[in-house]
């Protein structure tokens, strides 16, 4: 994995969730992290944990400074990996929002990857190895109402990692969608009050996406998702898809989370 994906990798979003049980599980393949979230006391306490070398970085990746931040602290660091991982989810009806907020979401789900892919995926092109990981959700496969913005923001993830799957391939650069459904985060239990059946763990999640690193576009973490995501994608009506999600999301509630 170092060899191939090292010495550096860099997780955005690595203080809670996915984004920390990727950081754990990458230190446990040996490869030295660069950690990047707005909270800087998790992180530090992450980075302090870790049997690898780990750097904090307290930065806010919607914002131009926060990847500012990031373009110094990984200056001179071999980059090998990247996990475009941090999210951001407006919850509720798309007229009663905060435009400040869906162009946030547009920020830190959109524009921070595409700024990562553009940071880092040359240098990797050009030593013809490397790893490239969009989050992206299942939200993503279709109209999700309730949280519009977010799955339009997922849906880029996931078409976007796509294409970047198909250029570079052969390149020895693995670019991978990993299209998840529920998984037991904190950003998931701000947000729902009933667990959905199927729900991964992080640690499933990220097994799932490691594992389908260089071998597709894509991967479904879970049967039961994958089951859910051929349904949805593949037999199901368009607009009776679209219902689906929307009832499976009438419980959500914090207007503030990733899921
Ligand atoms: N959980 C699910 O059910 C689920 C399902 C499908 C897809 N996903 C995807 O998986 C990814 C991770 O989800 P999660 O549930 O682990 O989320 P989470 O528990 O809410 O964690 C989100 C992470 O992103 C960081 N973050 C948030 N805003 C940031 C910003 N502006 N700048 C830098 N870092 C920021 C957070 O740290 P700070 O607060 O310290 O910044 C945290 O480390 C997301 O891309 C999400 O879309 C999750």
């Amino acid at each position: 994995m170092r060899d191939r994906y090292g010495p550096w990798a860099l997780v955005a979003g690595a203080s809670a969730g996915l984004g920390a049980a990727f950081a754990r599980r990458l230190a446990g393949h040996g490869l030295d992290l660069v950690l990047v979230a707005r909270r800087a006391e998790p992180l530090a306490e992450l980075a302090g944990s870790l049997p690898v070398h780990a750097v904090p970085v307290a930065a806010d990746l919607a914002t131009a400074g926060g990847l500012d931040a990031v373009a110094a602290a990984t200056a001179g660091r071999e980059i090998g990996l990247v996990v475009a991982n941090a999210a951001y989810s407006p919850i509720g009806p798309f007229v009663t929002q905060d435009p400040a907020h869906t162009a946030r979401a547009i920020d830190l789900n959109c524009h921070a990857p595409l700024w990562l892919a553009h940071r880092f995926l040359p240098a990797m092109a050009e030593r013809r190895r490397g790893g490239f990981i969009v989050m992206s959700s299942l939200a993503g496969q279709q109209g999700s109402p309730g949280i519009a913005t977010y799955a339009g923001t997922k849906a880029f993830g996931m078409v976007f990692a796509e294409a970047l799957w198909y250029e570079l391939r052969g390149s020895g650069v693995d670019v991978l969608a990993c299209v998840a459904g529920a998984v037991a985060t904190p950003g998931l239990a701000a947000s729902k009050s009933r667990r959905a059946p199927g729900t991964r763990t992080p640690e499933q999640v990220v097994d799932a996406a490691l594992g389908g690193l260089g071998r597709g576009p894509r991967v479904v973490p879970g049967a039961l998702m994958r089951v859910s995501s051929a349904v949805m994608t593949r037999l199901l009506p368009r607009r009776t898809a679209i219902a689906t999600i929307a009832r499976a999301a009438s419980d959500l509630e914090s207007p503030d989370n990733a899921i």
